[in-house]
């Protein structure tokens, strides 16, 4: 589900589908704390003013009547490259103003989906709702309403018997895989298309 090699825009005017992993072919990184899009009276004020493979993304979004950023979930956070252009896409637009405002020029409602290896009940055991909770507070911040989506218990491998990965039972996983994962399927192309409805 989270592999795609690009991200995908189902329509420019109607819904931007940016999915991460697998962005290799992107030339892009993190926040270099430049405060151009601090500055004000700037000609980058509000906006990112580093020039890469992102700035076409960014006029994308600006365009887009409803955002979801998916990434797997690596060592309990999100990948770094999902973090890199959240820095990137959220820094610009969240003022550091009291309170702090949003220069992003409308609303738009987003969604974020997350898979991992582990289940709904380890996740929660081990805090990870607190990551969803705060990526949802600054797409909010940022954005408007936003929510969040779990797959849990994934089919990480195409071949179990070819790993050394003996923490898992393959039958149960390719079951999950069978029964469970397509509802996420489902689940997630059902949110796309509430929140491509949903008005800003
Ligand atoms: C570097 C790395 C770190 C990972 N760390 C975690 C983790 O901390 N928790 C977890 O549940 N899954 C972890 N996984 C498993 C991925 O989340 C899982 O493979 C992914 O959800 C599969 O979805 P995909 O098919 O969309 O990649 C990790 C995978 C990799 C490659």
């Amino acid at each position: 589900m989270m592999n795609p090699k690009k991200p995908g825009l189902v329509s420019p005017a109607f819904l931007l589908l940016v999915v991460l992993t697998g962005w290799n072919d992107l030339n892009f990184k993190g926040c270099i704390s430049c405060f151009a899009c601090k500055t004000g009276g700037g000609k980058s004020y509000g906006r990112c003013a580093v020039k890469d493979d992102l700035r076409p993304i960014f006029k994308q979004i600006e365009a887009a009547d409803a955002l979801i950023l998916g990434s797997p979930i690596y060592f309990g956070i999100v990948t770094g490259e999902m973090r890199s252009f959240m820095e990137r896409l959220l820094f610009p637009y969240v003022t550091y103003t009291d309170p702090p405002q949003s220069l992003f020029p409308k609303k738009m409602p987003t969604g974020f989906i997350y898979t991992m290896n582990i289940t709904e009940e380890m996740m929660q055991e081990w805090g990870y709702q607190q990551l969803f909770d705060n990526n949802q507070r600054l797409l909010q911040m940022a954005f408007g309403a936003s929510e969040s989506l779990c797959c849990f218990d994934t089919y990480q491998f195409k071949d179990y018997s070819k790993v050394v990965a003996d923490r898992f039972d393959p039958e149960k996983k390719a079951r999950r895989r069978r029964e469970v994962f397509p509802q996420d399927c489902d689940t997630a192309l059902a949110m796309g298309a509430r929140l491509a409805r949903t008005p800003g």
